[in-house]
Protein backbone atom coordinates (compact mmCIF):
# COMPACT_ATOMS: atom_id res chain seq x y z
CA UNK A 1 0.00 0.00 0.00
CA UNK A 2 1.07 3.58 -0.91
CA UNK A 3 1.64 5.61 2.35
CA UNK A 4 -1.54 7.92 3.22
CA UNK A 5 0.57 10.62 3.28
CA UNK A 6 2.01 10.32 -0.20
CA UNK A 7 -1.82 10.26 -1.22
CA UNK A 8 -2.47 13.09 0.19
CA UNK A 9 0.60 15.14 -0.59
CA UNK A 10 -0.47 14.40 -4.64
CA UNK A 11 -3.73 15.62 -4.38
CA UNK A 12 -2.51 18.71 -2.14
CA UNK A 13 0.44 18.98 -5.22
CA UNK A 14 -2.26 18.09 -8.41
CA UNK A 15 -4.16 20.90 -10.08
CA UNK A 16 -7.71 18.44 -10.49
CA UNK A 17 -9.00 20.94 -13.18
CA UNK A 18 -5.79 20.91 -15.29
CA UNK A 19 -5.75 16.92 -15.02
CA UNK A 20 -9.67 16.55 -16.01
CA UNK A 21 -9.40 19.05 -18.53
CA UNK A 22 -6.92 16.96 -20.10
CA UNK A 23 -9.87 14.15 -20.81
CA UNK A 24 -13.43 16.48 -20.55
CA UNK A 25 -13.76 20.32 -21.69
CA UNK A 26 -14.43 22.45 -18.51
CA UNK A 27 -15.94 25.54 -18.27
CA UNK A 28 -16.25 27.95 -15.47
CA UNK A 29 -19.16 28.04 -13.28
CA UNK A 30 -19.03 30.47 -10.04
CA UNK A 31 -16.08 28.84 -7.79
CA UNK A 32 -16.41 25.54 -9.95
CA UNK A 33 -15.56 23.77 -12.96
CA UNK A 34 -18.30 21.93 -14.91
CA UNK A 35 -18.46 19.71 -17.70
CA UNK A 36 -20.08 16.50 -19.59
CA UNK A 37 -19.38 13.32 -17.53
CA UNK A 38 -17.62 10.80 -18.85
CA UNK A 39 -18.35 8.15 -16.49
CA UNK A 40 -22.12 7.85 -18.33
CA UNK A 41 -23.89 8.66 -21.69
CA UNK A 42 -23.99 12.58 -20.36
CA UNK A 43 -24.80 14.12 -24.44
CA UNK A 44 -26.05 17.45 -24.05
CA UNK A 45 -26.78 18.35 -19.77
CA UNK A 46 -22.97 18.56 -18.24
CA UNK A 47 -23.71 17.12 -15.19
CA UNK A 48 -19.58 17.19 -14.03
CA UNK A 49 -18.44 19.63 -11.18
CA UNK A 50 -14.95 20.23 -10.62
CA UNK A 51 -14.13 21.79 -7.62
CA UNK A 52 -10.48 23.18 -7.39
CA UNK A 53 -10.80 24.40 -4.21
CA UNK A 54 -12.20 21.09 -2.42
CA UNK A 55 -10.00 19.19 -5.12
CA UNK A 56 -12.84 16.89 -6.18
CA UNK A 57 -15.00 15.69 -8.76
CA UNK A 58 -18.77 14.90 -8.65
CA UNK A 59 -21.50 13.95 -11.00
CA UNK A 60 -25.05 14.43 -9.82
CA UNK A 61 -26.16 12.54 -12.72
CA UNK A 62 -24.81 9.09 -12.06
CA UNK A 63 -23.37 10.09 -8.76
CA UNK A 64 -19.48 9.09 -9.55
CA UNK A 65 -17.15 11.23 -7.59
CA UNK A 66 -14.10 11.11 -6.12
CA UNK A 67 -10.90 13.00 -5.59
CA UNK A 68 -8.18 13.37 -9.01
CA UNK A 69 -6.81 10.42 -8.13
CA UNK A 70 -9.54 8.54 -8.21
CA UNK A 71 -10.35 9.98 -11.43
CA UNK A 72 -7.33 9.06 -13.47
CA UNK A 73 -7.88 5.77 -11.99
CA UNK A 74 -11.12 5.54 -13.33
CA UNK A 75 -11.07 6.87 -16.86
CA UNK A 76 -7.99 5.23 -17.20
CA UNK A 77 -8.89 1.91 -16.28
CA UNK A 78 -5.94 1.34 -14.17
CA UNK A 79 -5.53 1.08 -10.31
CA UNK A 80 -5.60 3.39 -7.29
CA UNK A 81 -1.50 3.09 -7.10
CA UNK A 82 -1.06 3.01 -10.76
CA UNK A 83 -2.93 6.27 -10.89
CA UNK A 84 -1.05 7.85 -7.78
CA UNK A 85 2.06 6.71 -9.37
CA UNK A 86 1.25 8.74 -12.53
CA UNK A 87 -0.06 11.66 -10.81
CA UNK A 88 2.66 11.24 -8.80
CA UNK A 89 5.36 11.74 -11.37
CA UNK A 90 3.50 14.72 -13.08
CA UNK A 91 4.64 16.69 -9.60
CA UNK A 92 7.68 15.00 -9.10
CA UNK A 93 6.58 12.81 -6.31
CA UNK A 94 8.13 9.31 -6.15
CA UNK A 95 5.78 6.76 -5.63
CA UNK A 96 6.96 3.46 -7.06
CA UNK A 97 9.46 3.10 -4.18
CA UNK A 98 6.55 3.30 -1.83
CA UNK A 99 4.81 -0.08 -3.12
CA UNK A 100 5.05 -2.58 -0.63
CA UNK A 101 6.41 -6.37 -2.06
CA UNK A 102 2.80 -7.49 -2.69
CA UNK A 103 1.47 -4.77 -4.93
CA UNK A 104 4.84 -5.38 -6.26
CA UNK A 105 4.19 -8.85 -7.32
CA UNK A 106 0.84 -8.05 -8.25
CA UNK A 107 1.92 -6.05 -10.56
CA UNK A 108 4.42 -8.08 -12.36
CA UNK A 109 1.85 -10.61 -12.90
CA UNK A 110 -0.49 -8.75 -13.83
CA UNK A 111 1.74 -6.93 -16.69
CA UNK A 112 2.31 -10.79 -17.97
CA UNK A 113 -1.16 -11.67 -18.09
CA UNK A 114 -1.61 -8.50 -19.80
CA UNK A 115 0.96 -9.59 -22.28
CA UNK A 116 -0.50 -12.91 -23.10
CA UNK A 117 -3.61 -11.59 -23.36
CA UNK A 118 -1.70 -9.08 -26.54
CA UNK A 119 -0.52 -12.14 -27.86
CA UNK A 120 -3.54 -14.07 -27.91
CA UNK A 121 -5.23 -10.90 -29.72
CA UNK A 122 -2.38 -10.67 -32.12
CA UNK A 123 -2.43 -14.60 -32.99
CA UNK A 124 -6.03 -14.11 -33.47
CA UNK A 125 -5.55 -11.62 -35.88
CA UNK A 126 -2.17 -12.35 -37.72
CA UNK A 127 -2.53 -16.15 -38.52
CA UNK A 128 -3.48 -18.90 -40.42
CA UNK A 129 -5.20 -20.66 -37.72
CA UNK A 130 -7.14 -17.26 -37.02
CA UNK A 131 -8.84 -17.32 -40.07
CA UNK A 132 -11.05 -20.28 -38.79
CA UNK A 133 -11.10 -19.08 -35.64
CA UNK A 134 -12.11 -15.90 -36.22
CA UNK A 135 -14.66 -17.86 -38.91
CA UNK A 136 -15.94 -19.90 -35.62
CA UNK A 137 -16.39 -16.20 -33.76
CA UNK A 138 -18.19 -14.33 -37.43
CA UNK A 139 -20.68 -17.62 -37.36
CA UNK A 140 -21.45 -16.84 -33.98
CA UNK A 141 -22.73 -13.50 -34.60
CA UNK A 142 -19.09 -12.18 -32.53
CA UNK A 143 -18.34 -9.38 -35.01
CA UNK A 144 -15.00 -7.53 -35.00
CA UNK A 145 -15.98 -4.64 -33.30
CA UNK A 146 -17.14 -7.23 -30.13
CA UNK A 147 -13.86 -9.48 -30.01
CA UNK A 148 -11.72 -5.95 -30.22
CA UNK A 149 -14.07 -4.80 -26.73
CA UNK A 150 -13.88 -8.36 -25.06
CA UNK A 151 -10.17 -8.55 -26.00
CA UNK A 152 -10.49 -11.96 -27.87
CA UNK A 153 -7.81 -14.12 -28.77
CA UNK A 154 -6.52 -17.36 -29.59
CA UNK A 155 -3.90 -19.64 -27.94
CA UNK A 156 -2.16 -21.17 -30.86
CA UNK A 157 -2.34 -25.34 -31.62
CA UNK A 158 1.83 -25.09 -30.48
CA UNK A 159 3.72 -26.54 -27.70
CA UNK A 160 5.29 -23.58 -26.11
CA UNK A 161 4.61 -20.50 -28.19
CA UNK A 162 3.51 -18.18 -25.65
CA UNK A 163 6.16 -19.22 -22.79
CA UNK A 164 9.38 -18.84 -25.15
CA UNK A 165 7.86 -15.53 -26.32
CA UNK A 166 6.98 -14.35 -22.34
CA UNK A 167 10.28 -15.55 -21.81
CA UNK A 168 12.35 -13.78 -24.25
CA UNK A 169 10.60 -10.61 -22.79
CA UNK A 170 12.17 -11.11 -19.61
CA UNK A 171 8.80 -12.12 -17.90
CA UNK A 172 10.03 -14.76 -15.41
CA UNK A 173 9.55 -18.77 -15.63
CA UNK A 174 8.21 -18.93 -12.06
CA UNK A 175 5.67 -16.11 -12.64
CA UNK A 176 4.72 -18.11 -15.75
CA UNK A 177 3.77 -20.87 -13.63
CA UNK A 178 2.22 -19.04 -11.10
CA UNK A 179 -0.69 -17.48 -13.09
CA UNK A 180 -1.32 -20.60 -14.75
CA UNK A 181 -0.61 -19.98 -18.14
CA UNK A 182 2.70 -22.33 -18.42
CA UNK A 183 3.36 -25.82 -16.94
CA UNK A 184 7.05 -27.38 -15.66
CA UNK A 185 6.99 -30.53 -18.43
CA UNK A 186 10.07 -32.78 -18.56
CA UNK A 187 11.63 -30.79 -21.53
CA UNK A 188 11.22 -27.22 -20.24
CA UNK A 189 7.99 -24.99 -19.92
CA UNK A 190 5.11 -25.05 -22.32
CA UNK A 191 1.52 -23.57 -23.05
CA UNK A 192 -1.54 -24.62 -20.59
CA UNK A 193 -3.75 -22.88 -23.02
CA UNK A 194 -3.77 -24.33 -26.78
CA UNK A 195 -5.92 -24.31 -29.36
CA UNK A 196 -8.50 -22.15 -28.07
CA UNK A 197 -10.83 -19.54 -28.35
CA UNK A 198 -9.32 -17.24 -25.18
CA UNK A 199 -11.49 -15.03 -23.35
CA UNK A 200 -9.53 -12.40 -21.03
CA UNK A 201 -10.88 -12.21 -17.45
CA UNK A 202 -10.65 -8.68 -15.88
CA UNK A 203 -10.21 -7.26 -12.51
CA UNK A 204 -12.24 -4.36 -12.07
CA UNK A 205 -9.81 -1.75 -13.27
CA UNK A 206 -9.42 -3.81 -16.26
CA UNK A 207 -6.01 -5.60 -15.57
CA UNK A 208 -6.06 -9.15 -16.54
CA UNK A 209 -5.73 -11.41 -14.19
CA UNK A 210 -6.79 -14.73 -15.99
CA UNK A 211 -8.16 -16.49 -18.74
CA UNK A 212 -10.78 -18.80 -19.94
CA UNK A 213 -10.60 -20.89 -23.11
CA UNK A 214 -13.04 -22.49 -24.91
CA UNK A 215 -12.75 -25.00 -27.96
CA UNK A 216 -13.70 -24.30 -31.37
CA UNK A 217 -12.33 -27.10 -33.63
CA UNK A 218 -12.48 -30.31 -31.45
CA UNK A 219 -15.35 -31.98 -30.03
CA UNK A 220 -13.45 -34.57 -27.33
CA UNK A 221 -12.21 -31.84 -25.07
CA UNK A 222 -13.75 -29.74 -22.09
CA UNK A 223 -15.51 -26.81 -23.74
CA UNK A 224 -14.06 -24.40 -21.54
CA UNK A 225 -11.04 -24.20 -19.17
CA UNK A 226 -10.04 -21.81 -16.97
CA UNK A 227 -7.00 -19.78 -15.19
CA UNK A 228 -6.86 -22.03 -11.60
CA UNK A 229 -6.70 -19.92 -8.67
CA UNK A 230 -3.57 -18.35 -7.99
CA UNK A 231 -2.23 -15.41 -6.44
CA UNK A 232 -4.45 -12.32 -8.22
CA UNK A 233 -6.69 -14.83 -9.55
CA UNK A 234 -9.36 -16.16 -7.55
CA UNK A 235 -12.54 -17.89 -9.30
CA UNK A 236 -15.22 -17.54 -6.61
CA UNK A 237 -14.98 -13.65 -6.85
CA UNK A 238 -14.96 -12.97 -10.35
CA UNK A 239 -17.41 -11.29 -12.75
CA UNK A 240 -16.97 -11.16 -16.27
CA UNK A 241 -16.88 -7.92 -17.92
CA UNK A 242 -17.42 -6.09 -14.42
CA UNK A 243 -14.76 -3.41 -15.36
CA UNK A 244 -16.73 -2.79 -18.49
CA UNK A 245 -19.93 -2.39 -17.51
CA UNK A 246 -19.33 -0.39 -14.37
CA UNK A 247 -20.07 2.78 -16.03
CA UNK A 248 -22.84 1.30 -17.71
CA UNK A 249 -24.39 -0.04 -14.12
CA UNK A 250 -23.82 3.40 -12.95
CA UNK A 251 -26.06 5.12 -15.35
CA UNK A 252 -28.97 2.54 -14.92
CA UNK A 253 -28.08 1.60 -11.74
CA UNK A 254 -29.03 -1.67 -12.83
CA UNK A 255 -27.07 -5.50 -13.44
CA UNK A 256 -28.13 -8.01 -15.10
CA UNK A 257 -25.94 -11.48 -13.81
CA UNK A 258 -25.74 -14.12 -16.50
CA UNK A 259 -24.89 -18.09 -16.06
CA UNK A 260 -21.67 -17.49 -19.04
CA UNK A 261 -19.74 -15.16 -20.17
CA UNK A 262 -21.59 -15.67 -24.37
CA UNK A 263 -24.25 -14.86 -22.37
CA UNK A 264 -22.62 -11.13 -21.42
CA UNK A 265 -21.99 -10.84 -25.09
CA UNK A 266 -24.88 -11.91 -26.63
CA UNK A 267 -26.26 -9.65 -24.16
CA UNK A 268 -23.61 -6.13 -25.11
CA UNK A 269 -24.99 -7.02 -28.85
CA UNK A 270 -28.45 -6.14 -28.05
CA UNK A 271 -27.31 -3.53 -26.36
CA UNK A 272 -27.29 -4.14 -22.61
CA UNK A 273 -24.27 -3.43 -21.50
CA UNK A 274 -24.72 -3.89 -17.70
CA UNK A 275 -23.81 -7.20 -17.68
CA UNK A 276 -21.58 -9.35 -16.16
CA UNK A 277 -21.44 -13.28 -15.39
CA UNK A 278 -19.92 -15.73 -12.39
CA UNK A 279 -17.08 -18.58 -13.95
CA UNK A 280 -19.38 -20.79 -14.37
CA UNK A 281 -19.92 -21.36 -10.45
CA UNK A 282 -22.37 -20.52 -8.32
CA UNK A 283 -23.52 -16.85 -6.43
CA UNK A 284 -21.59 -16.14 -3.60
CA UNK A 285 -21.27 -13.66 -1.32
CA UNK A 286 -17.91 -12.44 -2.50
CA UNK A 287 -20.05 -11.74 -5.96
CA UNK A 288 -23.09 -10.24 -4.05
CA UNK A 289 -21.07 -7.73 -1.66
CA UNK A 290 -19.24 -6.63 -4.75
CA UNK A 291 -22.56 -5.83 -7.03
CA UNK A 292 -24.42 -4.26 -4.01
CA UNK A 293 -21.43 -1.61 -3.50
CA UNK A 294 -23.01 -0.44 -7.21
CA UNK A 295 -26.40 -0.82 -7.17
CA UNK A 296 -29.29 -3.06 -5.38
CA UNK A 297 -31.28 -3.31 -8.77
CA UNK A 298 -29.93 -7.11 -9.50
CA UNK A 299 -31.59 -9.08 -12.49
CA UNK A 300 -30.50 -12.55 -12.62
CA UNK A 301 -30.87 -14.28 -15.90
CA UNK A 302 -30.29 -17.73 -15.84
CA UNK A 303 -31.75 -20.87 -17.55
CA UNK A 304 -35.15 -22.12 -17.00
CA UNK A 305 -33.77 -26.12 -16.45
CA UNK A 306 -33.69 -27.53 -13.07
CA UNK A 307 -30.32 -26.70 -12.47
CA UNK A 308 -30.84 -22.79 -13.85
CA UNK A 309 -33.93 -22.72 -11.16
CA UNK A 310 -31.70 -24.36 -8.49
CA UNK A 311 -29.14 -21.39 -9.19
CA UNK A 312 -32.15 -19.02 -8.66
CA UNK A 313 -33.19 -20.74 -5.44
CA UNK A 314 -29.41 -20.14 -4.41
CA UNK A 315 -29.09 -17.03 -5.21
CA UNK A 316 -32.50 -15.68 -4.05
CA UNK A 317 -31.46 -17.10 -0.82
CA UNK A 318 -27.91 -15.52 -0.46
CA UNK A 319 -29.80 -12.21 -1.62
CA UNK A 320 -32.40 -12.45 1.46
CA UNK A 321 -29.29 -12.51 3.93
CA UNK A 322 -28.60 -9.09 2.57
CA UNK A 323 -32.37 -8.44 2.85
CA UNK A 324 -32.47 -7.37 -1.07
CA UNK A 325 -34.76 -9.36 -3.42
CA UNK A 326 -33.10 -9.41 -6.67
CA UNK A 327 -35.43 -9.57 -10.42
CA UNK A 328 -34.87 -12.56 -12.44
CA UNK A 329 -36.02 -13.13 -16.13
CA UNK A 330 -36.18 -16.46 -17.97
CA UNK A 331 -36.22 -16.72 -21.64
CA UNK A 332 -38.70 -19.12 -23.26
CA UNK A 333 -37.69 -22.84 -23.99
CA UNK A 334 -34.51 -22.99 -22.32
CA UNK A 335 -32.94 -21.02 -24.28
CA UNK A 336 -29.70 -18.53 -23.36
CA UNK A 337 -28.98 -15.17 -24.50
CA UNK A 338 -27.13 -16.53 -27.09
CA UNK A 339 -29.08 -19.05 -28.43
CA UNK A 340 -32.66 -17.12 -28.43
CA UNK A 341 -30.61 -14.04 -30.31
CA UNK A 342 -30.04 -16.21 -32.59
CA UNK A 343 -33.45 -17.22 -33.39
CA UNK A 344 -35.32 -14.28 -32.61
CA UNK A 345 -33.10 -11.52 -32.76
CA UNK A 346 -31.35 -8.73 -30.83
CA UNK A 347 -34.15 -6.51 -30.84
CA UNK A 348 -36.37 -9.43 -29.51
CA UNK A 349 -34.12 -9.75 -27.05
CA UNK A 350 -33.55 -6.00 -25.93
CA UNK A 351 -37.24 -6.33 -25.10
CA UNK A 352 -37.29 -9.29 -23.18
CA UNK A 353 -34.87 -8.95 -21.08
CA UNK A 354 -36.31 -5.26 -20.40
CA UNK A 355 -40.02 -5.92 -19.86
CA UNK A 356 -40.17 -9.38 -18.65
CA UNK A 357 -37.76 -9.09 -15.23
CA UNK A 358 -39.79 -10.12 -11.97
CA UNK A 359 -38.55 -10.33 -8.78
CA UNK A 360 -37.19 -13.27 -8.87
CA UNK A 361 -39.65 -15.01 -6.42
CA UNK A 362 -42.41 -14.41 -9.42
CA UNK A 363 -40.20 -16.28 -11.82
CA UNK A 364 -39.33 -19.17 -9.08
CA UNK A 365 -43.74 -19.43 -8.67
CA UNK A 366 -44.44 -19.32 -12.22
CA UNK A 367 -41.62 -22.00 -13.41
CA UNK A 368 -43.47 -24.35 -10.54
CA UNK A 369 -46.74 -23.32 -11.64
CA UNK A 370 -45.49 -24.68 -15.51
CA UNK A 371 -45.09 -28.17 -14.06
CA UNK A 372 -48.43 -28.48 -11.89
CA UNK A 373 -51.56 -30.33 -13.43
CA UNK A 374 -54.84 -28.56 -11.56
CA UNK A 375 -56.94 -31.11 -9.86
CA UNK A 376 -54.03 -34.00 -9.71
CA UNK A 377 -53.44 -34.11 -6.27
CA UNK A 378 -50.03 -35.54 -6.52
CA UNK A 379 -48.59 -32.48 -8.58
CA UNK A 380 -50.54 -30.36 -6.43
CA UNK A 381 -48.43 -31.42 -3.55
CA UNK A 382 -44.96 -31.27 -4.66
CA UNK A 383 -46.01 -28.04 -6.40
CA UNK A 384 -46.80 -26.84 -2.82
CA UNK A 385 -43.80 -28.22 -1.78
CA UNK A 386 -41.45 -26.51 -4.32
CA UNK A 387 -43.11 -23.29 -3.80
CA UNK A 388 -43.02 -23.51 0.38
CA UNK A 389 -39.30 -24.41 0.03
CA UNK A 390 -38.51 -21.24 -1.09
CA UNK A 391 -40.99 -19.39 0.62
CA UNK A 392 -39.22 -20.71 3.91
CA UNK A 393 -36.03 -18.85 2.19
CA UNK A 394 -37.54 -15.39 2.37
CA UNK A 395 -37.71 -12.97 5.31
CA UNK A 396 -40.33 -11.13 3.91
CA UNK A 397 -43.65 -11.73 5.37
CA UNK A 398 -45.52 -9.86 2.59
CA UNK A 399 -43.85 -12.05 -0.11
CA UNK A 400 -44.98 -15.37 1.45
CA UNK A 401 -48.52 -13.78 2.11
CA UNK A 402 -48.65 -12.99 -1.75
CA UNK A 403 -47.71 -16.28 -2.73
CA UNK A 404 -50.24 -18.52 -0.36
CA UNK A 405 -52.80 -16.38 -1.44
CA UNK A 406 -51.89 -16.89 -5.00
CA UNK A 407 -51.36 -20.81 -4.47
CA UNK A 408 -54.93 -20.82 -2.63
CA UNK A 409 -56.16 -19.48 -5.98
CA UNK A 410 -54.43 -21.73 -8.07
CA UNK A 411 -55.37 -24.69 -6.09
CA UNK A 412 -58.74 -23.42 -5.47
CA UNK A 413 -58.73 -24.05 -1.88
CA UNK A 414 -59.22 -21.72 1.31
CA UNK A 415 -55.83 -19.95 2.07
CA UNK A 416 -56.14 -20.77 5.50
CA UNK A 417 -55.41 -24.06 4.78
CA UNK A 418 -53.00 -23.39 2.52
CA UNK A 419 -51.11 -21.29 5.54
CA UNK A 420 -51.62 -24.59 8.08
CA UNK A 421 -49.23 -26.66 5.55
CA UNK A 422 -46.79 -24.06 5.04
CA UNK A 423 -46.47 -23.70 8.91
CA UNK A 424 -46.49 -27.38 9.44
CA UNK A 425 -43.67 -27.62 6.51
CA UNK A 426 -40.29 -28.53 7.50
CA UNK A 427 -37.44 -28.10 4.97
CA UNK A 428 -36.93 -31.21 4.48
CA UNK A 429 -35.45 -31.39 1.39
CA UNK A 430 -37.38 -34.66 0.91
CA UNK A 431 -39.72 -33.99 -1.79
CA UNK A 432 -38.54 -30.29 -3.47
CA UNK A 433 -34.63 -30.91 -4.04
CA UNK A 434 -33.04 -27.94 -4.95
CA UNK A 435 -30.80 -29.34 -8.46
CA UNK A 436 -27.36 -29.35 -8.47
CA UNK A 437 -25.83 -26.07 -9.86
CA UNK A 438 -24.95 -27.91 -12.86
CA UNK A 439 -21.42 -25.76 -13.32
CA UNK A 440 -20.19 -26.72 -10.17
CA UNK A 441 -20.39 -30.44 -10.97
CA UNK A 442 -18.71 -29.50 -14.48
CA UNK A 443 -15.70 -27.58 -12.46
CA UNK A 444 -15.07 -30.68 -10.21
CA UNK A 445 -14.23 -32.59 -13.85
CA UNK A 446 -11.76 -30.19 -15.00
CA UNK A 447 -10.09 -27.09 -13.29
CA UNK A 448 -11.16 -27.28 -9.68
CA UNK A 449 -9.79 -31.43 -9.28
CA UNK A 450 -6.71 -29.77 -10.70
CA UNK A 451 -6.67 -27.09 -7.53
CA UNK A 452 -7.43 -29.52 -5.34
CA UNK A 453 -5.05 -31.72 -5.81
CA UNK A 454 -2.69 -29.47 -5.73
CA UNK A 455 -4.05 -28.30 -2.37
CA UNK A 456 -3.23 -31.46 -0.95
CA UNK A 457 0.38 -31.23 -2.20
CA UNK A 458 0.97 -28.49 -0.86
CA UNK A 459 -0.38 -30.01 2.91
CA UNK A 460 1.76 -32.80 2.41
CA UNK A 461 5.08 -30.88 1.96
CA UNK A 462 3.77 -28.28 5.39
CA UNK A 463 3.71 -31.45 7.20
CA UNK A 464 6.69 -33.11 5.88
CA UNK A 465 8.66 -30.24 6.95
CA UNK A 466 6.79 -28.89 9.46
CA UNK A 467 5.53 -30.94 12.44
CA UNK A 468 3.77 -28.01 14.22
CA UNK A 469 0.94 -27.83 11.68
CA UNK A 470 -0.52 -31.30 12.27
CA UNK A 471 -2.96 -30.19 14.36
CA UNK A 472 -4.52 -27.57 12.06
CA UNK A 473 -5.40 -31.08 9.71
CA UNK A 474 -7.75 -33.63 11.28
CA UNK A 475 -6.17 -37.04 10.61
CA UNK A 476 -9.63 -38.64 10.74
CA UNK A 477 -10.80 -37.10 8.05
CA UNK A 478 -8.30 -39.18 5.44
CA UNK A 479 -8.88 -42.72 6.85
CA UNK A 480 -11.05 -43.15 4.06
CA UNK A 481 -7.69 -44.04 2.32
CA UNK A 482 -9.59 -46.01 -0.97
CA UNK A 483 -10.39 -42.24 -2.27
CA UNK A 484 -6.34 -41.49 -3.58
CA UNK A 485 -2.53 -41.46 -3.06
CA UNK A 486 -2.74 -38.06 -1.41
CA UNK A 487 -5.29 -39.46 1.48
CA UNK A 488 -3.24 -42.34 1.45
CA UNK A 489 -0.28 -40.28 2.54
CA UNK A 490 -2.20 -38.34 5.03
CA UNK A 491 -3.45 -40.95 6.72
CA UNK A 492 0.78 -42.95 7.02
CA UNK A 493 1.54 -39.57 8.42
CA UNK A 494 -1.08 -39.20 11.19
CA UNK A 495 -0.43 -43.05 11.68
CA UNK A 496 3.44 -42.35 12.78
CA UNK A 497 2.36 -39.11 14.68
CA UNK A 498 0.20 -41.02 16.79
CA UNK A 499 1.98 -44.11 17.33
CA UNK A 500 5.11 -42.11 18.50
CA UNK A 501 3.95 -38.99 20.19
CA UNK A 502 7.65 -37.90 20.68
CA UNK A 503 8.15 -37.75 17.09
CA UNK A 504 6.86 -33.90 16.69
CA UNK A 505 9.30 -32.83 18.92
CA UNK A 506 12.16 -34.46 17.22
CA UNK A 507 14.62 -32.54 15.48
CA UNK A 508 15.11 -35.27 13.06
CA UNK A 509 10.89 -35.49 11.96
CA UNK A 510 11.14 -34.86 8.04
CA UNK A 511 14.22 -37.15 7.81
CA UNK A 512 11.90 -39.69 9.69
CA UNK A 513 8.63 -39.32 7.93
CA UNK A 514 10.42 -39.06 4.80
CA UNK A 515 12.76 -42.29 4.96
CA UNK A 516 9.44 -44.35 7.00
CA UNK A 517 7.70 -43.01 3.65
CA UNK A 518 10.38 -44.32 0.70
CA UNK A 519 9.83 -47.81 1.84
CA UNK A 520 6.71 -47.57 -0.07
CA UNK A 521 7.43 -47.21 -3.99
CA UNK A 522 4.53 -45.29 -4.65
CA UNK A 523 5.19 -43.14 -2.05
CA UNK A 524 8.74 -41.93 -2.73
CA UNK A 525 7.94 -41.47 -6.42
CA UNK A 526 5.02 -39.05 -5.28
CA UNK A 527 7.21 -37.69 -2.24
CA UNK A 528 10.20 -36.75 -4.58
CA UNK A 529 7.55 -35.20 -7.01
CA UNK A 530 6.26 -33.24 -4.22
CA UNK A 531 9.34 -32.08 -2.44
CA UNK A 532 11.02 -31.00 -5.94
CA UNK A 533 8.10 -28.90 -6.97
CA UNK A 534 9.43 -25.60 -6.56
CA UNK A 535 6.51 -23.73 -6.54
CA UNK A 536 5.39 -25.02 -3.33
CA UNK A 537 6.92 -22.99 -0.76
CA UNK A 538 6.67 -24.38 2.49
CA UNK A 539 7.05 -20.48 4.22
CA UNK A 540 3.97 -19.18 2.17
CA UNK A 541 1.84 -20.13 5.06
CA UNK A 542 -1.08 -18.15 3.78
CA UNK A 543 -1.27 -20.29 0.63
CA UNK A 544 -0.83 -23.36 3.10
CA UNK A 545 -4.36 -21.50 5.21
CA UNK A 546 -5.78 -21.39 1.36
CA UNK A 547 -4.87 -25.21 0.56
CA UNK A 548 -6.66 -26.65 3.82
CA UNK A 549 -9.61 -24.17 3.05
CA UNK A 550 -9.57 -25.72 -0.41
CA UNK A 551 -9.37 -29.26 0.82
CA UNK A 552 -12.33 -28.70 3.55
CA UNK A 553 -14.63 -27.42 0.87
CA UNK A 554 -13.66 -30.96 -0.95
CA UNK A 555 -14.36 -32.98 2.10
CA UNK A 556 -17.53 -31.46 1.91
CA UNK A 557 -18.55 -32.24 -1.25
CA UNK A 558 -17.61 -35.95 -0.94
CA UNK A 559 -19.66 -35.98 2.03
CA UNK A 560 -22.27 -33.98 0.16
CA UNK A 561 -22.44 -36.70 -1.82
CA UNK A 562 -22.31 -39.66 0.16
CA UNK A 563 -25.07 -38.04 2.44
CA UNK A 564 -27.16 -37.60 -0.64
CA UNK A 565 -26.84 -40.88 -1.56
CA UNK A 566 -28.06 -42.76 1.66
CA UNK A 567 -30.50 -40.44 1.80
CA UNK A 568 -32.18 -41.13 -1.42
CA UNK A 569 -31.76 -44.48 -0.63
CA UNK A 570 -33.26 -44.01 2.87
CA UNK A 571 -35.45 -41.01 3.69
CA UNK A 572 -36.21 -41.28 7.66
CA UNK A 573 -34.91 -38.42 10.19
CA UNK A 574 -31.84 -39.08 10.68
CA UNK A 575 -30.46 -39.58 6.89
CA UNK A 576 -32.40 -36.21 6.28
CA UNK A 577 -30.84 -34.02 8.94
CA UNK A 578 -27.35 -35.28 7.84
CA UNK A 579 -28.31 -34.63 4.62
CA UNK A 580 -29.17 -31.06 4.74
CA UNK A 581 -26.09 -30.47 7.58
CA UNK A 582 -24.22 -31.48 4.40
CA UNK A 583 -25.77 -29.21 1.91
CA UNK A 584 -25.16 -26.31 4.74
CA UNK A 585 -22.14 -27.42 5.18
CA UNK A 586 -21.03 -27.33 1.30
CA UNK A 587 -22.97 -24.00 0.81
CA UNK A 588 -21.00 -23.06 3.71
P1 LIG B 1 -21.38 -21.52 -25.39
O1 LIG B 1 -21.61 -22.99 -25.37
O2 LIG B 1 -20.06 -21.18 -26.00
O3 LIG B 1 -22.53 -20.77 -25.92
O4 LIG B 1 -21.19 -21.06 -23.88
P2 LIG B 1 -22.33 -20.95 -22.77
O5 LIG B 1 -22.05 -19.72 -21.98
O6 LIG B 1 -23.68 -21.13 -23.35
O7 LIG B 1 -21.97 -22.21 -21.89
P3 LIG B 1 -22.83 -22.94 -20.79
O8 LIG B 1 -24.17 -22.33 -20.62
O9 LIG B 1 -22.70 -24.39 -21.08
O10 LIG B 1 -21.96 -22.64 -19.50
C1 LIG B 1 -22.03 -21.44 -18.81
C2 LIG B 1 -20.70 -21.18 -18.14
O11 LIG B 1 -20.29 -22.36 -17.45
C3 LIG B 1 -19.57 -20.87 -19.10
O12 LIG B 1 -19.49 -19.51 -19.39
C4 LIG B 1 -18.36 -21.35 -18.35
O13 LIG B 1 -17.92 -20.36 -17.43
C5 LIG B 1 -18.89 -22.55 -17.57
N1 LIG B 1 -18.59 -23.78 -18.29
C6 LIG B 1 -19.31 -24.40 -19.25
N2 LIG B 1 -18.70 -25.51 -19.69
C7 LIG B 1 -17.56 -25.61 -18.99
C8 LIG B 1 -16.46 -26.54 -18.97
O14 LIG B 1 -16.41 -27.51 -19.72
N3 LIG B 1 -15.46 -26.30 -18.09
C9 LIG B 1 -15.46 -25.21 -17.27
N4 LIG B 1 -14.42 -25.04 -16.44
N5 LIG B 1 -16.46 -24.32 -17.26
C10 LIG B 1 -17.49 -24.50 -18.09
MN1 LIG C 1 -24.53 -20.66 -25.20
Amino acid sequence: MIPNETIKKIQEEVNIVEVVSEYVNLKKSGNNYVGLCPFHDDKNNPSMTVSAEKKIFNCWTCHTKGNVIQFVSKIENISFSQAAIKLGKRVGIAVSDNLNKEDEKKNRLYDLLDEASNFYQFYLNHSEEGIKALEYLHNRGIDDEIIKTFKIGLAPDLYDSLTKHLTKKNYLELDQIEVGIARDGNKGLYDTFRNRIMFPLSNVYGRTIGFSGRIYNQVDQAKYINSNDNYVFHKSDVLYNLNNAVSEINKKKQVYIYEGFMDVIAAYRCGMKNAVATMGTALTKSHINTLLKLTQNIVLCFDGDSAGIGAMHHAATLFSEFNVIPYSVVLPNNQDPDEYIKEHGSKSLYDYLNNEARPVYEWLYRLAKKRLVVGDLISSESFKKEVFAFLKETKVSTVVEYYLNQMAKDLNVEFESIKRDFDKYNFSYSNYQPKEIKKEVKETKTSSSKKVKRAFQVIIKHLLYDSQIYNKIDGNEFIDTSLNLEFSLIAKIFEMLTSDTNLINNPAYSEIIINELNKNNNFKAYIDQIINDKTIDINDKKEFEDCVKTKREYLNKINFKKQKDKFIKQPNKENVDKYVQAKRDLLG
